[in-house]
Formats: C-alpha cells, structure tokens, sequence
C-alpha cells in the first residue's frame, strides 16, 4: 500500500473519530457516534496491518480471533452496573500494551537513531512506558474496588502525599540517569527502576482514592490510557496512534474535569486521595435523627393520580432493580392522564457518566422530558411528587448542609423543596459513599420499601 495512501485512510479514520467523539455528545445522536467509531477503527486495523505487517500474518489472524472472541463474549455478558470494571480492566490493558510496545522498541536491534533524534525517541519510550505502567496497575485497583474484591476505602500510608513526592522526584532523577546512559545495558536497568516506581505509583495513587471519588478516577485513568497511546504512536512514528491517543486522552481529561465539577471536588484534590474517609453508617444514624414516613402503594397511586408535576429521580437502584421499563410505562400512564411528568438525572448517578440516559432510552423513554440536574433543580418548589428511584447520595441534602459531611459541598437534586418526596428502596442502607440521609426523615418525604421494580410494576397495575 502506497505511503500517500495509508496518510489519506489514517486521516479518514481521524475524522472519523472525531465524528464518533462529536455524536456521543447527546443521545440520539449517539448510536450514529458508535457507528463512525467502528468504522474508523475497521478502517485503522486494516490499514495498518496491509501496510505496516510484513510478516506472521497467521499468528496476528489467531491472536486478533480470539482477543475479538474474549471481547464480544465479554461485552454481551457484562450487565450494565458492571460497565466501570469492564472500562477499568480494558484500561490496563491499554497501559499493559504501552509497556509491552516500549520494552519491545527499546530491545529492538533493528533501531538505529543518533544525536537529538535518539534522545526524542528515548524520552519517547519512557514516557510510554511510564504513562503505560501507572495506568496499568492503577486501572488494576480501579477495577477491584468497583468489583469490591478490595474494599472501597482509601488507602491513607502515613507520609502518603511524601511518598508520591520522593517517587516522582526518583523518577526524573533516573529519566536523566536514562537519556545519558553510556551503554544499553545501563539505560536498560534505568527503564526497569522506573518501570518498578511507576507500577507500585499507579497502586499507590488510586488505593489512596476513596469509593466516593471513583468515577472520576476512572475517566482519569482513561485520560492516561489515552496518553499512553499517544506516547506509543509517537515512539512508533504512528500518527493515527497519536491522534487517535490525543482524543482519548483529552475527552477523558475534559471528562474528569466535568466529574469533578459535578460533585464540586477540586481534581488536585481528588487524585491527593482520602476522600470518603469518614464511613458513615449504614443508615442508623438517619433512622435516629427523626422519625421515617411509610406509604404504600396505594396510597401512592392516589397522590400521583392527583398530581400536575411530577418529577422522576433515578438512580443506582434503578438499575440494580432494572425498573427502567416500569417507570417508562407509569411515565406513558401519567402523560395520558395530563400529569406533567420529567426525570431529573443527575451527573454522577448510577456507576457511570450517562448511566441513567442509557437505561431510560433503552425503556423508550422520550428524550424530551429528560433533564440534567442543572435545567431542574430550581423547579422543584412547583413539583406536586417527586419519585426517587434507588437514588440515595445523589439526592443527600447533607452533601449542602454540613459541611463534615464526606459528599460536602456536592451538587445534589434538592428534591426535598417538592411538595411530597417518594423514595423508593429496600432498606434504609446508605448509597455508595456510606453517608447517611437525612432526606429519609423529613417531613415531606415518604419512604416506599422494597425492591424498585417490583413496587413500580405493582404501582403501575394501581393507576
Ligand atoms: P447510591 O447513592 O449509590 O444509592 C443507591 C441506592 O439504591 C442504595 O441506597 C440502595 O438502597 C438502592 N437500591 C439498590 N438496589 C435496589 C433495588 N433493587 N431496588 C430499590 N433500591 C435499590 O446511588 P446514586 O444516588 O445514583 O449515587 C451514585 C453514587 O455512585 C455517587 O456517590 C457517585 O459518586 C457514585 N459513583 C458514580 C459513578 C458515575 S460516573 N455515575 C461511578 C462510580 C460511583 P437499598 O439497599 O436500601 O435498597
């Protein structure tokens, strides 16, 4: 394949990237997203591999079968509150390969540079590797604090911020130490330390962030995956790679940033790690601050029949119950009886950005009476019931009240302003963070017990 011609095909796939980045941007545009995105990539592998792959083409078709096969059987398995693992386990083996492709560069005999252009494709490979090694391990702990196969609190080492510190000091100290290595044996043990620090920097880094923050660390170890890639394109002289690594790297920044916004967090101060700390209980201590309310459904049917507007609030319970269809079909019966009804989302519900969207476009919900928290928040003085489903941290009115509280200063839906709050959960367990709720024992609220599904479908046959 001629030069010219894989430079016109990676641009293609660029464009095409930047076409899926740009259709992700709200959700009916997103399926079309997805669609560039496959695309553009089809068009990347194929490229590369005709023009670049000159020889073992039967081992690359085997190992390309059965990576394809593990990740289609993968992704029909996974259900949808297990999405921030699977992210989190694909990041590390973004970072994974970034190491891999580094070491193998640098070991590569068939690599010849000299003067300023052997030192730039140096630091190439160590900052590869670098980004690489820290992603790889830290997406590692990411993964087993979502999966809870390690717990979900911060690691908080006694000089922790110190030993972050000494570790990047040690490892600028030993990328110059690398660059200026007389022989290649030298620069290789330099590669090694660094390679040791990093690893045991990106464990450090995300054990010492608390369950509260992960969401945001998961859209900053997908910056990193990104940037990854983009040392890995420049190290290989692969374009596409860089730009295609810049977009991932930036959107996940951009992202991250939003995160952090959400939940009012300064990102510094996110990736310093301990937030969450404090445990909070499971719930105790909100049944002792006041009395809890019961309804039932009935009683509940009543007050939605009488409403004018009605605000629906989702959240991880949503999903965990797969109610989604349920309140689609009570949203269907209310707008047929003139109800006003609109679903408020907040940024961070669920487990993942958008995790709310997707389960109400799956049930059909139209997307017109779908509202971010911020287009909702100043309305609810006029909402006659609001419906709160399996939301809990989202929804805390601590996270404005007090200020000791772990979720403190957190943007959440002030649903308590509402005439009537209808929460729907099992128990009175607290959210992800373990903060307790005062919302539970308000005046206005009104608690539904039992799982989200079962009471919505009941409550559907009611009205
Ligand atoms: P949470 O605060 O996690 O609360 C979910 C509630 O759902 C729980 O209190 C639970 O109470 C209830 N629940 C669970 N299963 C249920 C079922 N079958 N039926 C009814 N209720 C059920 O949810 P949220 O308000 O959506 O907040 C999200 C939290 O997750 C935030 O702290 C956020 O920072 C964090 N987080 C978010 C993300 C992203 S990007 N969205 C990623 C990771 C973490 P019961 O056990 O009493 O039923």
């Amino acid at each position: 394949m001629s030069e010219n011609l894989v430079s016109v095909a990676y641009l293609g796939a660029a464009a095409l990237f930047i076409l899926a980045l740009g259709g992700l941007k709200n959700n009916e545009s997103a399926r079309r997203g997805n669609m560039y995105g496959i695309i553009g990539m089809t068009v990347a592998v194929l490229v590369t591999i005709s023009a670049f792959v000159t020889n073992n083409h039967s081992l690359l078709i085997v190992i390309m079968v059965a990576g394809g096969a593990i990740g289609f059987v993968l992704s029909r398995r996974v259900q949808m509150t297990q999405m921030p693992e699977l992210v989190a386990i694909l990041h590390s083996l973004v970072g994974l390969a970034a190491v891999l492709i580094g070491y193998a560069n640098f070991l590569d005999p068939g690599i010849h540079y000299a003067g300023v252009e052997k030192t730039i494709h140096e630091i190439e490979i160590f900052i590869g590797i670098g980004i690489g090694a820290l992603t790889f391990t830290g997406s590692i702990i990411a993964y087993g604090k979502l999966s809870g196969m390690i717990g979900g609190q911060p690691l908080l080492l006694p000089a922790r911020h110190w030993l972050n510190l000494a570790m990047f000091v040690a490892v600028i100290i030993v990328a110059i130490q690398f660059v200026g290595a007389e022989s290649h044996s030298d620069a290789q043990l330099m590669l090694i330390i660094m390679t040791v620090i990093t690893l045991a920097f990106g464990m450090h880094m995300v054990a010492a962030i608390g369950g509260a923050d992960m969401p945001v660390v998961i859209s900053m170890l997908n910056s990193y995956s990104g940037w990854a890639a983009a040392a890995t394109g420049f190290m290989l002289s692969n374009d596409l790679l860089i730009v295609t690594g810049a977009l991932v790297g930036s959107s996940g920044a951009i992202l991250s940033y939003i995160m952090c916004r959400a939940m009012n967090r300064h990102f510094i101060s996110v990736i310093a790690g301990g937030f969450g700390t404090s445990t909070g209980s499971s719930g105790a201590g909100a049944a002792e601050q006041g009395e809890v309310t019961t309804i039932d459904i009935g009683e509940t049917a009543q007050l939605l029949k009488t409403a004018k507007e009605v605000m629906v609030v989702p959240g991880y319970g949503m999903a965990m119950a797969q109610a989604q269809h349920a309140i689609s079909d009570i949203t269907k019966t209310l707008i047929d009886k003139g109800v006003n009804v609109r679903f408020g989302i907040h940024p961070v519900a669920g487990r993942m950005p958008g995790h709310m969207n997707v389960l109400l476009a799956e049930a059909k919900v139209p997307y017109d009476i779908v509202f971010e928290m911020d287009e909702v928040n100043d309305d609810f003085p006029d909402i006659d019931v609001s419906i709160i489903i399996g939301a809990n941290d989202t929804v805390n009115p601590s996270a404005l009240d007090d200020e000791n509280s772990p979720i403190a200063g957190m943007p959440v839906l002030e649903v308590w302003k509402g005439e009537i709050t209808i929460v729907l959960k099992r128990s009175m367990a607290a959210g992800y963070a373990g903060v307790d709720n005062p919302l539970f024992v308000k005046e206005n609220t009104r608690m539904l017990f039992g799982d989200a599904k079962e009471s919505l479908d009941s409550l559907h046959k009611a009205l």
